[in-house]
């Protein structure tokens, strides 16, 4: 049993099968009336240092829909690791609330909240990872092909915290995982050692590439994110330069397998890194997969908060 959801590599498969089945059990449950109760009287504390719509919406009424309620800590408040130390802010909040989550810069920040609070912390994104986009990915990709392993997913374009929890969970369910990016832009190092080590007890393929088109070849999935991440904003000329040749069009969705998936975590920036003819046609799941945020992360706040 985790106190907190921190990172997809922290879960065992089995874990994140569990985090799944839960997630389907709760939107069927749901779409047929409503959710139990379970969480009445329980509080997540949700502390924004980054902008949201998903993340922010979506964790409110997953708390509200199980009978609890969400508290809004905006980019103006708390000051986390400014104002106040990161493991006052944790000790503090543990005497109001039943679970924390947590957006923010520095990925060490939500591992010392995690170390200093009681209560669970989910990470809500950080500059490393992005888990909980994960495990909606990972939901909405088993929903349309009913598996995960042998699924081939390619990701293209700047190899940031959203790629690095789409190639873990890749890893963790035997899913094969492929990224196309530009020079300079690859994922960092010690995460891509440790998603070959998990995928080579899961039989999952992991491969790395330059070019777009050869990632794309036999793709179930081609998945894009923002060439410009949050607190990057100084670099996006020059991304914005580079990134052009990465951006999914038509003609790149044409040369995966035939009834390939489009997927993207957005906010998207259109007609950067995809088309609006591929965001608005009939391979892509953008939307499905923006309100899978709400089923997977209900699923994540059920088991975390339930006997908090
Ligand atoms: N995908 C995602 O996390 O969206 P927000 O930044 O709007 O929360
Ligand atoms: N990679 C993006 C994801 C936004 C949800 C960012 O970090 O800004």
């Amino acid at each position: 049993m985790h106190k907190d959801f921190l990172d997809i590599v922290d879960y065992s498969q089995d874990e994140l099968q569990e985090l799944l089945d839960l997630a389907v059990k709760l939107k069927r449950e749901y779409q047929e009336g409503g959710n139990e109760p379970v969480l009445k009287g329980k509080v997540l504390a949700m502390i924004f240092q980054k902008p949201s719509l998903r993340t922010r919406v979506s964790f409110d009424m997953a708390m509200r829909h199980l009978g609890g309620d969400a508290l809004y800590l905006s980019p103006a408040e708390i000051g986390l690791g400014t104002r106040e130390s990161v493991a006052d802010v944790a000790r503090v909040l543990e005497g109001y609330v039943q679970g924390i989550m947590a957006r923010v810069f520095a990925h060490q920040h939500v591992l010392e909240l995690a170390h200093w609070a009681k209560i669970p912390v989910i990470n809500g994104l950080s500059d490393a990872s992005h888990p909980c986009q994960a495990l909606a990915d990972a939901l909405t990709i088993y929903e349309n092909y009913g598996r995960l392993k042998g699924i081939n997913i390619t990701y293209v374009g700047d190899g940031n915290n959203v790629a690095v929890s789409l190639m873990e969970i890749s890893a963790k369910m035997g899913a094969n995982f492929s990224i196309a990016n530009p020079e300079h832009y690859d994922m960092p190092a010690a995460a891509v050692e440790v998603a070959k080590e998990i995928a080579r007890g899961s039989g999952s393929r992991l491969s790395f590439f330059r070019d777009p088109h050869e990632a794309v070849k036999h793709a179930d999935v081609i998945y894009t994110d923002t060439w410009t991440s949050m607190g990057q904003e100084d670099e996006a000329a020059e991304r914005e330069r580079v990134f052009p040749p990465y951006r999914v069009n038509d003609q790149l969705v044409s040369e995966g397998n035939p009834d390939d998936i489009v997927m993207h975590c957005l906010p998207a920036h259109r007609n950067q890194e995809l088309t609006d003819s591929v965001a608005d046609g009939s391979h892509s799941r953008i939307f499905p997969q923006a309100h899978n945020r709400l089923h997977a992360q209900k699923a994540i706040v059920y088991t975390l908060l339930k006997g908090a």
